[in-house]
């Protein structure tokens, strides 16, 4: 199989299959906009080979009949037109069947008992709600483990050579055999699961039997112009006598002695934690397993595929470097499809940023559609972008991502388009979200590049008003105002040192209007007005900077609020040496956060030494301490600063004052309902193609 180039996009579940399994619209769709893309090879989600039996889903890819093939080819259609090539991740879930479960069907391992791990682990930092939503994957039951027989590992064998034999038929170009992500052949492969004393078990060539039998089988009945890669896991975490690195190098000996064709490395947690999630099979780190795919590819002589959090610039090191042949980029392609036409056209800045908050694959918890926080389009194939009937005159009030996205789009359909910001940079809070956050930073740029090429006319520093937005005589107003902080009624809220996170953002980024807060030290006065005439304020990575040495915040902070903001603006204090508590109603921190990053954030957060205290009321806060209560108890704790971080609303005066005009006015993003980066893309999209 030769490739146009030497990006992969790796299988990643859409999970938009009919209830039978069949390829829809909505998957051809998806793959046929990456194959247009430019990726060199497509890999088709995971795809049960025994479908229903050791299927995670029902609208997960079945190959198990021979009515799998129409929708197969039509797929191959559809990306071979575009020059692209795919292969189909072919698998048996095992333990992790979540069909099987709902159906009362044992799910199959290696060996009973199976290892202890931390069974109640993804409770920990998951809402009562998420977790309901989990529990309806398998209709609220437990896995009955059964020890796979070898009658039954000789089944499966067959189902995978005759799922290749599908795939071969439908046109495709190849199978990948799913040997990773705790899957069934990936719990053969680890001591941890597998403790046969069997063919099948014991040393490490007859843990490897089910993985060579695949590979040897289809190899024989699929000839030699059938592409077979194997995906492995490099590494397992969290759990005693897991999968190495150098078990990983041997096994991917022997699948290539098996006639595999290539090696696709990536990992896995067992720990059961919702933490470990982050740690395989989404990393949260870049180039998480780039060492793995590096010492599997100097033992073998067929390519690897290196994957994990690998951004363009990372993979021409990684590729000229001889880690790996070939890179796959999962996330940046749902972010955005295009990526690898920008590389192609020498526009890197062009590429939409993906900016790792885990929302998409959140959804894979309980079977849903993955939607992106940054691409409206990933799931939702009506947000074709068509030229508009009539041109309009669109005044857009508010530069956050709602009012960027609703300009990139309604610009784009051939609105002329006027966007009014009252800060002197784009991107609302966002933009200072980015201080912990860089990535979100990265977003904003992107918007800052497209719409520099576009006819949008933006404003900064504009504080718009009725009179003001009227003399630009608009066709259509889009109020895209955000949100801000509610009036705290907490006894000692309007104490000196009490600040909101709109007051601390106003202290540390410059806008037109801001002035220097009289209540600060005299000293920090001096500071600021000097480091807004060094123009140390219009920066964000100045910022960052001058904030590790300099803040106007005392040293032990108490912050009120444990949502979204109450974490970055934590986070944030405590790299700078702060000593931070946080004090939060409910029972979980960060609910906004799509859970696997809240898991990892919230781990992140307690290591930085950040003390967080949940189900706890504020009772009051004083001069010099905050006092509140939990479990029954109350507490009385320092605090220098106090900064409050709850109760956001929703921003709507302006949207109120609009609607007498008589004028199309619309509302998005925070400023409609909070919905944070994701809620306001989608909801600036949607405007933006309804103009
Ligand atoms: C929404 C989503 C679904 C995924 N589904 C699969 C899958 O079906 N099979 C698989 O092996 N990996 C799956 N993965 C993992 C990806 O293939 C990839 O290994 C992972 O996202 C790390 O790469 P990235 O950092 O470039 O996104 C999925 C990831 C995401 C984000
Ligand atoms: S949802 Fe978030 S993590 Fe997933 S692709 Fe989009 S930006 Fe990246």
């Amino acid at each position: 199989m030769r490739l146009r180039n030497r990006i992969v996009m790796p299988a990643m579940d859409q999970n938009n299959c009919n209830e039978d399994g069949l390829i829809t619209e909505k998957t051809l769709q998806h793959y046929e906009d990456r194959a247009k893309g430019g990726a060199g090879l497509l890999i088709l989600e995971t795809s049960a080979v025994k479908w229903p039996d050791g299927a995670t889903s029902k609208h997960q890819p079945s190959l198990s009949s021979d009515l799998a093939i129409p929708g197969l080819t039509q797929l191959a259609e559809r990306v071979h037109k575009h020059d692209a090539h795919m292969i189909v991740q072919a698998c048996h879930h095992g333990r992790i069947s979540g069909l099987d479960i709902s159906r009362d069907v044992s799910v199959l391992v290696p060996s009973i008992p199976i290892p202890s791990f931390d069974t109640l682990g993804m409770a920990i930092n998951t809402t009562d709600e998420e977790l309901l939503k989990m529990a309806t994957l398998t209709g609220g039951k437990l896995p009955n483990f059964k020890e796979a027989s070898s009658e039954e590992l000789e089944e499966i064998i067959d189902a995978f050579v005759d799922a290749a034999l599908r795939i071969k038929k439908s046109n495709l170009d190849g199978i990948e055999i799913h040997a990773a992500h705790g899957y069934l052949i990936s719990t053969f492969l680890s001591k941890a699961w597998n403790r046969r004393s069997d063919e099948w078990g014991g040393s490490h060539e007859n843990r490897t039997k089910l993985l060579s039998q695949i590979i040897k089988k289809i190899r024989e009945n699929c000839g030699s112009d059938f592409a077979i890669v194997v995906r492995i896991d490099g590494q397992e975490y969290g759990i005693e006598n897991g999968i190495t690195v150098e078990e990983a190098s041997a096994t991917a000996i022997i699948a290539e002695k098996s006639g595999a064709d290539a090696i696709h490395v990536s990992a896995i947690s067992s720990s059961g934690t919702g933490v470990g999630f982050t740690d395989g099979p989404l990393p949260w780190e870049k180039c998480q397993y780039s060492e793995f795919a590096g010492r599997i590819q100097s033992v073998i002589n067929i390519p690897v595929i290196a994957v994990g959090r690998i951004e363009p610039e990372d993979a021409e090191e990684l590729i000229s470097n001889n880690v790996c042949e070939f890179v796959a980029m999962g996330r940046q392609l749902l972010a955005d499809s295009e990526l690898p036409n920008h590389l192609i056209n020498r526009e890197p800045e062009k590429i939409r940023p993906c900016i790792n908050c885990f929302v998409c694959v959140a959804q894979n918890f309980w079977n849903g559609e993955p939607v992106c926080a940054v691409n409206a389009r990933l799931g939702n194939y009506d947000t074709k972008i068509e030229n508009a009937k009539r041109s309009k005159n669109v005044v857009i009030v508010g530069a956050g991502p709602a009012g960027l996205e609703c300009a990139r789009v309604a610009s784009n359909r051939g609105h002329e388009v006027t966007l009014l910001e009252k800060m002197e940079s784009l991107g609302g809070t966002t933009l200072f979200s980015s201080l912990t956050t860089p990535k979100n930073g990265e977003l904003i740029n992107w918007f800052e590049t497209v719409l520099k090429d576009s006819e949008v006319l933006i404003k900064k520093g504009f504080v718009a008003d009725t009179d003001s937005i009227m003399s630009l005589s608009p066709d259509v107003v889009v109020i895209a105002t955000g949100s801000g902080a509610s009036k705290s009624s907490l006894k000692g809220s309007e104490l000196k040192h009490v600040l909101t996170r709109d007051q601390l953002r106003s202290l540390l980024q410059k806008t037109r209007t801001s002035k220097i807060p009289q209540e600060i030290k005299k000293l920090n006065q001096i500071i600021l007005w000097t480091a807004q005439k060094l123009g140390l304020l219009k920066d964000m990575r100045k910022i960052r900077k001058l904030s590790k040495f300099w803040m106007p915040i005392g040293r032990n902070v108490v912050v009120i609020g444990g949502g979204l903001v109450g974490m970055e603006v934590s986070h944030f204090l405590a790299e700078r040496n702060r000593t931070v508590t946080v004090i939060e109603n409910g029972p979980v921190m960060a609910t906004e956060m799509a859970h696997p990053r809240r898991w990892r954030t919230l781990h992140q957060i307690s290591l930085s030494g950040v003390k967080l205290h949940n189900n706890a009321e504020v009772i009051e806060i004083k001069e010099n301490t905050v006092v509140f209560s939990k479990d029954g108890n109350e507490f009385e704790i320092p605090a220098d600063s106090v900064i409050l971080a709850e109760g956001i609303e929703t921003n709507r005066t302006m949207f109120e004052q609009f609607l007498e005009s008589g004028i199309e006015t619309h509302i998005i993003g925070d400023a409609e309902s909070i919905g944070y980066i994701q809620g306001a893309i989608n909801s600036g999209n949607r405007v933006g193609n309804l103009l």
